[in-house]
């Protein structure tokens, strides 16, 4: 049976075909959206971080054949034509990225935090930003979280 779900508010029709095929790829694969990167393919990293009906989830062990009436939003649907998102936004200003490599889902996982979680404090962002990096940016990713949190 078909399922409907969105991504970025652009409506997405599935024959049972492709129903088994993680989130990560029909992202990258069929509708080229690329911002999210494949890291591990088990769960651990979060390099593949995008939201499901607004909380941060892993695409990579996710089939898009449960997605049924959800609604996806991946970095590329962070930005409102040229302005940037506040979290994006304070990417930059906090020269966040080193190698850049998982910097989207470190976004994402930083955007659905704010948007969700009223408690600011270390122990609930370092409970929400499980996301790896191997260049160790975690400094300046708690920065930019700061400030977009102030
Ligand atoms: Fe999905 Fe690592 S690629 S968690």
């Amino acid at each position: 049976m078909p399922i409907q779900f969105s991504v970025n508010g652009q409506p997405v029709n599935l024959d049972q075909k492709d129903q088994e095929m993680p989130l990560l790829w029909f992202l990258r694969e069929k509708m080229q959206l690329t911002g999210s990167k494949f890291g591990c393919g088990i769960g651990q990293c979060g390099a593949c971080t995008v939201h499901l009906n607004g909380s941060a989830v892993r695409s990579c062990l996710l089939p898009v054949g449960q997605l049924q009436g959800s609604a996806i939003r991946t970095i590329e649907g962070l930005a409102s034509g040229t302005d940037l998102h506040p979290v994006q936004q304070a990417w930059l200003d906090e020269d966040v990225p080193q190698c850049g490599y998982c910097q989207a889902g470190q976004i994402m996982a930083a955007v659905a935090l704010l948007e969700q979680v009223n408690d600011r404090s270390e122990e609930q962002v370092n409970a929400h930003m499980s996301n790896i990096c191997r260049c160790g940016t975690y400094t300046r990713i708690r920065k930019a979280i700061k400030l977009v949190a102030a």
